[in-house]
């Protein structure tokens, strides 16, 4: 059998490809969407370490809360099953900020974005589109980036989205978190969260929780977890082995020609001039 084509697996919708597995009416629904004022928003664009900040989120709180899949996944009914829960809900999303329902910037709720070096970034997600049937076929790492820089992979451009979230990043409901500060101390990224949230968790539980949030360890969890499709915040599969690759910083050193780093940097210079990043 042959392999499902492009136009089969991505549409687009206001100008961002998706995969076919948000629907374009549950897309088109968001905006009326309720959000509560206790909603936590965990947003990043793909492959940014959402699973990671997801395992720690979950971890901090010692009341019942909800981790969800992300808002924009599924089809028209999954506003109403996100309504019907009753414990606190902690929802994912790789929308950009516009595409945001606006009901969460109204209510002020609390988000959190997690963002990764791009080039570390875009090799994991060229992994990811290689392994995943969900997403259209790729023959080389060369293709990959092109269609990365280019904006054509699912959620858009990283730049865009990146641009339009930091535009928000004074905002008191929205903290910035990176990929690299994880690696580098998890407890005082931890620590961060906490505060954020308003969470009294002594220095005891922060150690625990980043012992459970290893890389080693939420690896091992999913191999035990992996029959159970709901145990992904990940729009595009539910296979979790697809998400735990290598958890490195800097592994586009060993994909990027130097060309392709020079290209890269070009076209980061140039999307990113506005930015303080
Ligand atoms: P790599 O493909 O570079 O290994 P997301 O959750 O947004 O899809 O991001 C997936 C990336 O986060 C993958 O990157 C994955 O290995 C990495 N990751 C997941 N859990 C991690 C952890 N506990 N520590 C470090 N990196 C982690």
């Amino acid at each position: 059998m042959s392999n499902p084509s492009k136009a089969e697996l991505i549409h687009m919708f206001k100008g961002i490809p998706f995969t076919t597995r948000s629907s374009p009416e549950l897309l088109k629904s968001l905006d009326t969407f309720d959000a509560r004022e206790d909603d936590v928003l965990l947003v990043s664009y793909p492959k940014s370490g959402t699973h990671w900040l997801a395992g720690v989120l979950t971890k901090l709180y010692n009341t019942q809360v909800t981790l969800t899949s992300p808002i924009e996944f599924g089809d028209i009914s999954k506003l109403e099953e996100l309504n019907k829960l009753s414990s606190k809900r902690i929802i994912p999303t790789h929308l950009d900020y516009n595409m945001l329902p606006p009901n969460f910037k109204n209510k002020k709720c609390k988000m959190i974005y997690i963002s990764r070096n791009p080039k570390d970034t875009a090799v994991s997600m060229y992994h990811y589109y290689r392994d995943n049937p969900n997403l259209p076929t790729i023959d080389t790492w060369t293709a990959f980036l092109d269609l990365f820089l280019k904006g054509d992979v699912v959620c858009g451009s990283w730049f865009d989205h990146f641009l339009s979230w930091e535009e928000h990043e004074n905002d008191k409901n929205i903290l910035f978190l990176f990929y690299e500060d994880m690696k580098k101390d998890l407890p005082k990224t931890v620590k961060e969260i906490s505060l954020f949230l308003g969470l009294n968790v002594s220095d005891n539980d922060i150690q625990d929780i980043c012992k459970k949030s290893s890389f080693s360890e939420m690896k091992s969890d999913t191999e035990k977890e992996n029959n159970d499709p709901s145990h992904t915040v990940c729009a595009l599969t539910s296979n979790r082995k697809l998400i735990f690759r290598k958890g490195a910083v800097g592994d586009w050193k060993n994909y990027f020609t130097p060309k392709q780093n020079r290209r890269f940097e070009e076209v980061f210079n140039e999307k990113m001039k506005l930015s303080k990043m």
